[in-house]
């Protein structure tokens, strides 16, 4: 089986975020999102693998990925000119595919619990696609799937009035008779190929789609706030590994991560689940809260955080507590109290938010 992880897309729901790389490379427990799939990936046995990258700074991915090879896999990099929807970007790996089957894996889905046992179903299985089903409180913002006699009934995207909860969650299992359906497929109301409409069509064709319940949390990171939730969801399983300096044992509360090289002074707190990355410096009287991931490099001279992400090479000297925040890669908060006249200071790019 082969394996295609989808990186491109607008991501315009995570702007300003988006505006300096791909959404799936924000990172999630310290690791970017789309690492996750292609973790997924590989310990389900899947390594040959195509990902398909947009014009959100393409060239992050390659520097990340490179040939795969460090990470276990090889990669295959195909580029799509314009996110003209999933259905469009799975049509373009048609040479890459050949006749095996493949997943798709959208490089901004979470899946606890991987993807081994699904994979190693739709393998031994006669079934043209196997899709994934899981509830959801919002049914108007995904593909949903209504069952009916243990067999899939229909497939909708987002509708208005729905009557299912199942979303289809964005890992599919396809064969290489997707591509003909894709074929022939006109653009969605959005201007996309939608996948849900192909597999509609795939079962108007009379195909056989499979489906199984997922059984741990999912996530589809689209919006700031699904960041947040998968990146509580990922601390909640980290372990305690302190490989940097810390000068007092006290210091580390519960289950904390820290990279090599880093420094935690004697007088701060750092409250797991928390994970910091490597080459950072927290100072004494900083105070780092459950759920809150710190990337690498980060320095933190002042301030109390909880429930944040903090992505490499930031500065935080901050006089009040940082809540629900994610903060880019090298953005700097500074202490501006002892600052003549007084008052806030900002720099911020388009589509920044601030709350005061
Ligand atoms: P979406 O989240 O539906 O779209 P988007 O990334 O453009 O985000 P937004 O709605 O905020 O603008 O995309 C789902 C996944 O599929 C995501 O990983 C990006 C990827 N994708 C492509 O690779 N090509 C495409 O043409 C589209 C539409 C999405």
């Amino acid at each position: 089986m082969k394996g295609v992880i989808l990186h491109g897309g607008h991501g315009t729901r995570l702007r300003p975020l988006t505006h300096t790389g791909p959404k799936q490379l924000l990172t999630i427990g310290n690791k970017p999102m789309s690492k996750y799939a292609l973790d997924d990936l590989v310990e389900a046995g899947i390594t040959d693998i195509a990902m398909i990258i947009g014009d959100v700074y393409p060239e992050k991915v390659k520097e990340y990925y490179g040939d795969g090879a460090k990470f276990g896999a090889k990669i295959t990099y195909i580029y799509q000119e314009k996110p003209g929807g999933i259905a469009q970007a799975i049509n373009l790996c048609k040479e890459f595919v050949g006749n095996d089957k493949f997943v798709v894996y959208l490089g901004d889905n979470i899946l606890k619990g991987g993807i081994k046992e699904y994979a190693s179903t739709f393998n031994s299985s006669s079934a043209d696609a196997l899709i994934l089903l899981c509830e959801v409180d919002d049914p108007s913002r995904f593909g949903i799937a209504t069952v009916k006699d243990d067999r899939i009934e229909r497939i909708v995207e987002k509708p208005k009035n729905a009557d299912s909860n199942l979303a289809v969650i964005g890992i599919y299992f396809l064969t290489p008779d997707i591509f003909s359906i894709i074929d022939v497929l006109k653009p969605s109301g959005r201007g996309e190929l939608e996948i849900t409409e192909a597999l509609q069509n795939l079962m108007r064709n009379g195909k056989r789609i499979e489906y199984d319940y997922v059984t741990g949390w999912w996530k589809d990171t689209g919006t700031p706030q699904d960041i947040l939730d998968a990146n509580r969801f990922m601390l909640d399983e980290v372990k305690r590994q302190i490989d940097g300096q810390v000068d007092s044992e006290n210091s580390i509360q519960g289950r904390v991560a820290i990279g090599s090289n880093t420094k935690v002074a004697s007088g701060a707190t750092i409250r797991g689940p928390a994970v910091v990355g490597t080459g950072c410096k927290i100072e004494a009287g900083v105070y780092i809260g459950p759920y809150t991931s710190i990337g690498n490099n980060v320095v933190i001279r002042k301030g109390e955080l909880e429930n944040c992400i903090i992505m490499d090479s930031c500065e935080i000297e901050a006089s009040g507590r940082l809540v629900d925040s994610i903060i880019g890669a090298g953005s700097k908060i500074l202490d501006a109290h002892a600052m003549s006249p007084r008052g806030h200071r900002f720099l911020l790019g388009e589509r920044s938010q601030v709350m005061l």
